[in-house]
């Protein structure tokens, strides 16, 4: 791609947001370590570069600095918080602690029109310590606030641009367009990144990468892994096997949908492998969470494998990995962050199982995987499907998981998702979009409670529902469905789930809690 942008990033919360930001406005970018060799970040051919937030001080010894060929690049520079203290002090500025934090809306104001910014006073988002305290020569002072004299600054001539605030974040209120202004105007990368453009250009990579050799999938039923099969199979055909496990652990009718979705939307040749029984053998008894997690990731390892070695050689495996995962294990810091959960991807396969690896996605967001879907043809309900841990119902059904137990989930299950679609609050979305509700289901608790039914006292196990609303899943919120939905459910369920005679609904956000209970 010759119209990217380098995202240099120095640790800050909001550079991934970033990156989506530039693709948002359909030009490609990538995210770069900022001590990545210039090599590989010039490699990308970038038009400008974008120098993001961070933690530290940039003053401070052994603080983050802005490499020298960006500098001798000759080509647009836009530093954010840190990035632009970073760009001050490397062009003989100085930058001082402003004695306290400053975090949340501010109000800035335009001191003077140019490429980057119009409009007058404006809100904006700031999260930084430091201030400029003298800007580099050549720089005029563009915007200012009470707490950040220089909270815009620029060289024109040399198409520099430094921001105290963060244009990536919503709450600023005209950050989408200054984004754009720098990466469109003043960088004039063009808007190629386009569906239809990724997908040739990902198409044209997979047949140069595999060749005429064989290719393996597998497939959960999934956005991700859906969309990687449907990009390779249309660029290598009937070289690609795919490969879907029933794990028993599936939710009502999904084995069949995923069966129909590939083999009429597809066409691909898939291999539908019934482990059902080795799965729910393997988790007898089995209560703790992770050690749930664990044994659902080695099974299915155990269960791909001998498949792959019944079909004969084939040297690729393709994975529906996507940038998210990718710049997380890339960042070292961030990887630290703390494990909550394992999170098994079916794809997530160790490196011994011998497999070249093929990764289609590997650079796109979740939104772009999406597009991509569809513009591939692949249905809605697939493309905009929910998403469904890895490890499946063994999320769900807290405590030991029986097949009764199973059934008993499945069918609560179906009873509140097909209520919340008639009543129109699921899978109407062709966007994600913050109000409608991202993701709903139900669990199985292990806590019995004494209930009346005809007269007879009941002594039987809880259903929690669960609904939220949500744009990336990292945080969410408990939606607000309607009392009549909620009522209609809860007596459908009890009235005709065996083994349940009380319903509850989930409100709490995450955090504190997480989206699954396990
Ligand atoms: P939590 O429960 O961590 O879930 O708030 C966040 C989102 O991730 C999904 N999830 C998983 N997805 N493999 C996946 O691919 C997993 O093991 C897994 N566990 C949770 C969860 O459904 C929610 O959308």
């Amino acid at each position: 791609m010759s119209n990217s942008i380098a995202i240099l990033d120095f640790g800050s919360q909001y550079s991934q947001l970033i990156a989506r930001r530039v693709r948002e406005l359909q030009v490609y970018c990538e995210l770069f370590p900022w001590d990545t060799p210039a090599e590989q970040v010039q490699a990308t051919h970038p038009r400008g570069y974008i120098l993001s937030g961070g933690p530290a001080s940039a003053y401070e010894p052994g603080a983050p600095t802005i490499p020298a060929y960006i500098l001798e690049s000759g080509l647009p520079i836009l530093g954010i918080c840190y990035g632009m203290q970073a760009l001050t002090l490397a062009l003989g500025g100085t930058v001082t602690s402003s004695g306290q934090r400053e975090y949340g809306l501010a109000e800035i104001e335009l001191l003077q029109e140019n490429a980057l910014l119009v409009g007058g006073k404006q809100r904006v988002w700031m999260s930084h310590g430091d201030r400029i305290e003298k800007m580099p020569s050549g720089f005029t002072l563009l915007a200012t606030s009470p707490n950040s004299p220089v909270a815009a600054m620029g060289d024109m001539r040399r198409r520099y641009y430094g921001v105290q605030f963060h244009p990536e974040v919503r709450h600023t209120q005209d950050g989408s367009a200054i984004l754009r202004r720098f990466v469109r105007d003043i960088c004039q990368a063009q808007a190629d990144w386009t569906p239809d453009a990724i997908i040739s250009h990902l198409v044209e990579d997979v047949r140069q990468k595999v060749g005429s050799e064989r290719a393996l999938v597998a497939v959960s039923g999934g956005v991700d892994s859906s969309v990687a099969a449907a990009l390779v199979q249309r660029a290598i055909g009937s070289q690609l096997t795919a490969i879907f496990v029933d794990n028993g652990l599936l939710r009502q009718n999904e084995r069949p949908q995923v069966e129909t979705a590939f083999r009429d939307n597809l066409g691909t040749h898939l291999i539908v492998v019934d482990a059902s029984q080795r799965f729910l053998q393997a988790l007898e008894g089995v209560t703790e969470p992770e050690t749930k997690r664990r044994i659902v990731g080695e099974t299915f390892i155990r269960v791909f494998e001998a498949q792959a070695r019944q079909l004969g050689e084939i040297p690729f495996l393709v994975q529906g990995t996507i940038y998210p995962d990718v710049v997380e294990s890339s960042a070292p810091e961030r990887a630290k962050a703390e494990r909550i959960k394992t999170h098994h991807n079916v794809g997530g396969l160790p490196e011994d199982i011998m497999f070249k690896l093929v990764e289609p996605l590997r650079y796109l967001f979740k939104d772009e995987v999406r597009a991509v879907g569809e513009a591939l043809g692949l249905p809605a309900e697939l493309v905009w499907r929910q998403p469904f841990p890895g490890p499946g119902l063994a999320v769900r059904c807290l405590g030991e998981i029986t097949p009764k137990r199973l059934e008993t989930l499945r069918a609560a299950d179906e009873i509140f998702t097909s209520e919340l679609a008639a009543a129109g609050l699921l899978h109407q979305r062709t966007h994600v979009d913050s109000t409608e509700i991202a993701q709903a289901f139900a669990t199985l608790l292990p806590v019995r409670s004494v209930g009346v039914m005809g007269d007879q006292r009941t002594y039987q196990e809880v259903v929690a529902l669960r609904a939220v609303i949500t744009e990336d899943f990292m945080t969410a919120d408990w939606a607000r469905l309607p009392y009549d939905v909620l009522a209609r459910v809860a007596s459908r369920i009890v009235n005709n789930v065996r083994g349940v005679n009380r319903v509850v609904y989930d409100l709490t956000s995450k955090p504190p809690a997480t989206i699954e209970w396990e």
